[in-house]
């Protein structure tokens, strides 16, 4: 996304630094803008330094980057800084928007960079509002954002707390950044229109592969986490089949489920919706053998030691379709990988299997991974990787799709890389 965030002057415009690392890791282009008051509590080159972009602080400044974001092409000619980079942006936040500020876009007034960027935004505009409580809560400011409000701006609430005065607590302390981060993301979202008719194939579960007519070999996937998968893409407007292997969870609504039961299943029907798709997540967890002559009638134990149960391989579904994959796809694995160098097995993965996207998680933790509500997962690009802490799935999802975006954009975070070269096949993850 690119994130248009405007810094007014108040205390709490340090906290705009820790926002804006957060919103540059997440893979966010972020430019900066600063009206003249803000520098006095935090310098432009502060904010330059994490966006790795130049910051403006006055609508007469030209601007280096000539309107471009971080990792964009800037213009071949000169615009005018404050209608280029509101054009440009996704999403403009105002934060901390001071209550001077507030007053100012309530009239229309513009008379600093980021007042006149406010009065150009076609974007969603959020304003995070952090001021004195009494200030905040005065007849004058609670006019300006209701009116602010009915005009359509997201003006966020204050936090309650400890204010920057001496001694003086209540409401209108600055949101802390993850939570101004997730609103920025949450709006985003919703004004996103690039998933709208696009093709997203979605594999979840577990697969079973009998050993006899009653007993099977399989995994603890529940499919949770490929559900959430599907559910989101369907929530941002995308036509969404689903592979489900062995999954008891509710259907997410408004997508097609093909339900199988074996990888052989699995794969029949990968290769028959694959062609048509523009994404694929493969979050399934396809088993790597099955027994290579499953018996016809339910095995005696008296008549069969377990070690004459011969195994024999599967096929490897995601590379098969990597192999035929068009102009315009975007492929996405996972990698269920143990403790140490499960990152680094990612890697190997996104290579060996010629991926866009490897999402690891650590599958030797009981809170995460299979069967779990949450996971914590790092996503590994051709550019990087990128750790998303413990969430709901629901959440990872999100951002998994985020990172889908951005790689379709050509615009994927390039995060510092954390990838080791040299892993070896058959490592503790195995080579699937
Ligand atoms: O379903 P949940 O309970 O929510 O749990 C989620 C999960 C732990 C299953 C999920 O987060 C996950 O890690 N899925 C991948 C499991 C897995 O099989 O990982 P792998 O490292 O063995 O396989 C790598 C990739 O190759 C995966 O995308 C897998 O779908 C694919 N694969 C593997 C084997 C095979 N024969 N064909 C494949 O396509």
């Amino acid at each position: 996304m690119r994130l248009l965030i405007g810094v007014t002057g108040g205390i709490a415009a340090y906290k705009a630094l820790e926002l804006v690392r957060l919103a540059t890791r997440a893979g966010h282009q972020v430019r900066v803008i600063q009206t003249p008051t803000s520098e006095r509590f935090v310098g432009t080159a502060a904010f330059a330094a994490i966006t790795g972009a130049p910051v403006l602080a006055s609508e007469f400044e030209a601007d280096p980057a000539r309107g471009g974001y971080p990792g964009d092409a800037a213009a071949d000619w000169v615009p005018i800084s404050h209608l280029a980079l509101v054009e440009r942006a996704d999403v403009y936040l105002i934060a901390p928007a001071s209550a001077n500020t507030l007053a100012k876009l309530a009239v229309g007034i513009a008379d600093n960079l980021v007042t006149t960027a406010a009065l150009a935004a076609d974007c969603p505009l959020l304003l995070a509002p952090a001021m004195n409580n009494r200030m905040f809560l005065h007849p004058a400011t609670q006019a300006n954002v209701a009116t602010l409000r009915a005009r359509g701006v997201c003006v966020l609430e204050p936090a309650s707390g400890a204010l920057a005065s001496r001694g003086e607590a209540g409401i209108g302390r600055l949101p802390e950044p993850a939570e101004l981060l997730a609103a920025v993301e949450t709006a985003h979202r919703e004004t996103d229109s690039s998933w709208e008719g696009l093709r997203v194939l979605v594999s979840a579960g577990g697969t079973r592969e009998p050993i006899d007519p009653v007993r099977y070999i399989g995994n603890h996937s529940s499919g949770r986490m490929g559900y959430a998968v599907a559910a989101a893409a369907r929530r941002r407007g995308a036509q969404v089949t689903l592979l489900s292997a062995n999954v008891t969870l509710p259907t997410p609504a408004g997508a097609e489920v093909i339900r199988v039961g074996t990888a052989a299943e699995m794969l029949v029907a990968a290769e028959r919706v694959f062609p048509a798709a523009d994404v694929l997540v493969m979050t399934a967890a396809v088993a790597d053998f099955r027994p290579a002559r499953p018996a016809a009638h339910k095995l005696k134990k008296t008549t069969v030691p377990l070690t004459e149960i011969a195994l024999e391989p599967t096929t490897d579904i995601l590379a098969r379709l990597a192999s035929q994959r068009r102009p315009g796809q975007t492929l996405v694995g996972f990698a269920a990988e143990h403790g140490a160098g499960a990152v680094a097995y990612g890697a190997d993965k996104l290579e060996r299997k010629g991926l866009d996207l490897v999402v690891v998680n650590d599958v030797s933790r009981s809170d995460i991974g299979f069967d779990s509500a949450e996971n914590e997962v790092t996503l590994i690009t051709a550019t990087g990787a990128e750790t998303v802490t413990k969430a709901s799935k629901a959440a990872i999802a999100e951002t998994i799709l985020d990172t889908i975006v951005a790689l379709r954009r050509g615009t994927a975070p390039a995060a510092p890389a954390v990838l080791s070269a040299g892993v070896a096949d058959g490592g503790p993850g195995g080579v699937a």
